[in-house]
């Protein structure tokens, strides 16, 4: 609500009003996002654990293709990667990375890429789910809000944000089912 709109004798609720109204929401989902890395840490009890996994079936998706999952009211990315990303990920020097972590640390199986989609910058959800998306420089996702680029690894490549995405903790069900959370 805008200070006219609450003083006495303000002018009646208009579409500014509304505008306002909508912008403030926005940021508050933003700022939501962006505690996510901090709010992770604090380690919540295992009942409470327990009652926010999801389970994914897989067989849908495939090669090359990606879904996007709910978890905890975040994002999740699951992507099946290519040959040819498995390749990149894995070969990139980590001296290259500005947050250095090998992909084999990021994944269980190496097919399947699991990331929070929330953008370690601000808490932009980046583009790179479609494949219409651009996907940016490394071939992962672009964060448009500040020009951040992600490799097939989901680790940051170029751009403000100064962490990887954020890999949930999740298992393998079966060859075909994961459970996050
Ligand atoms: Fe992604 Fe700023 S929130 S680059």
């Amino acid at each position: 609500m805008t200070d006219d709109a609450s003083e006495p004798g303000g002018k009646p609720e208009s579409r500014r009003d509304f505008l306002y109204l909508t912008a403030g929401l926005f940021t508050g989902v933003g700022t939501a996002l962006a505690l996510w890395p901090f709010i992770d840490s604090m380690d919540p009890s295992a009942d409470v654990l327990a009652l926010s996994t999801t389970e994914v079936d897989l067989t849908p998706i495939e090669v090359g293709q990606a879904i996007t999952v709910i978890w905890q009211k975040k994002p999740v990315f699951i992507r099946r990667r290519t040959a040819k990303e498995i390749k990149a990920a894995e070969q990139t020097p980590l001296a290259d990375l500005p947050d250095p972590q090998p992909d084999s640390e990021r994944v269980i199986k190496p097919e399947w890429l699991i990331v929070v989609g929330v953008c370690t910058h601000l808490g932009c959800i980046p583009l790179g789910q479609k494949p219409t998306d651009p996907r940016g420089d490394y071939g992962g996702w672009f964060c448009p809000c500040h020009g951040s680029h992600y490799d097939t690894s989901g680790r940051i490549r170029k751009g403000p944000a100064p962490k990887n995405l954020l890999v949930p903790p999740y298992e393998f069900l079966d060859d075909t089912t994961i459970k996050i959370g």
